[in-house]
């Protein structure tokens, strides 16, 4: 792959440039912000480190979207984070404002780019991605299920002590407090989770998964988590470049899948150089699908108070 865009060089941007880089990803990755001299700053700092950390990626800071133009992949992380007492909702209107204006002025020289959208309110942020680049729906989608899965696969491994290697799961629904994890799906080398942990310690792992960003913003106050949400937009971005097909959970958009229609949630996807190449549907249990579609309403009712 050629060139990434990553609009945003704050905590999960300039992370991400980091690790793309690092990756060797793309022949380029290009920082683009707001602020000047930041991305132009952070991005020569990480290019800086390529003679220790052996990548040949040429990393450029920028707030000119001239310098993205034809970028393959746009990672969006534009937008305000979350501080305590905050729910993802209550970014709604401003990021919405931010993620309509940097959306609109990136497709604009990268008509033929795959987006992936991290800001927050996640799934809504996406539905605005998709509106304002007019893009078919295989090339606008979000980040949140790896992130969502990689947290509860994290809490599975230490209460067990056994590889995180070895878990497998699933998460579907929005990125926020109704988010589904599915049990039935979750095994640990084949063996399902259920049959090595009590219904109460399962419940106490999918809440902490539920609220594993929140722990972090109690703890850091001033912003929101980017260590994993870098890797986990990285590992799309990948798949994506390297044409891998594989199957991560993403937020895309559900006409008719799931019984759903016109909004964004988290289901698994194939991913691929055309972006989402497939929607995995799974059977839900009647449990399973009515905390999906909660979710999914939640999603909805956001999108419509945007009126877009
Ligand atoms: N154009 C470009 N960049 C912008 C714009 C804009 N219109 N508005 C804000 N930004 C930039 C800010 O200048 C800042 O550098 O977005 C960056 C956001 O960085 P942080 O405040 O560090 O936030 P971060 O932790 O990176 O989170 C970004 O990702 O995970 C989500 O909820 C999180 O919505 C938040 C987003």
């Amino acid at each position: 792959m050629k060139k990434i865009t990553v609009i945003g060089a704050g905590n999960v941007g300039s992370t991400a440039a980091q690790r793309l880089a690092e990756k060797e990803v793309a022949e380029e990755i290009v920082l683009i912000d707001i602020l000047e001299g930041i991305p132009q700053g952070k991005a020569l700092d990480i290019w800086q480190s390529a003679a220790v950390e052996m990548f040949d990626t040429k990393v450029i800071g920028t707030n000119d979207y001239k310098d993205t133009a034809n970028s393959d992949v746009i990672v969006v992380t534009a937008g305000l984070a979350r501080k305590p007492g905050m729910s993802r909702d209550d970014l709604l209107l401003a990021n919405a404002k931010i993620v309509a204006s940097v959306v609109e002025q990136s497709a604009a020289v990268s008509p033929n780019s795959i987006i992936i959208v991290v800001s927050n309110p996640l799934d809504v942020m996406c539905y605005v991605a998709l509106t304002k680049s007019g893009f078919p729906k295989n090339r606008v989608f979000g980040m949140a299920g790896v992130l969502d899965t990689s947290r509860f696969k994290n809490f599975i491994s230490r209460e067990l002590n056994v590889s995180v290697k070895n878990i497998t799961t699933m998460i579907l629904g929005g990125h926020g407090d109704s988010m589904v994890p599915l049990v039935r799906y979750t095994t640990v080398e084949g063996i399902p989770l259920s049959e090595l942990l009590s219904q109460t310690k399962i419940d106490d792992l999918v809440k902490r998964a539920r609220n594993g960003g929140i722990e972090i913003v109690n703890f850091l106050k001033t912003g929101s988590a980017y260590y994993a949400p870098s890797s986990s937009v990285v590992e799309m971005v990948e798949a994506i470049a390297k044409n891998t097909k594989r199957i991560l959970p993403s937020s895309a958009l559900l006409n008719g899948e799931y019984g759903m229609n016109n909004v964004y949630c988290g289901v698994p996807v194939k991913l691929g150089v055309n972006g989402i190449e497939e929607i995995l549907q799974l059977k839900l249990n009647d449990d399973e699908m009515k905390a999906f579609q909660i979710s999914a309403n939640d999603v909805a009712d956001n999108i419509k108070k945007l009126n877009l």
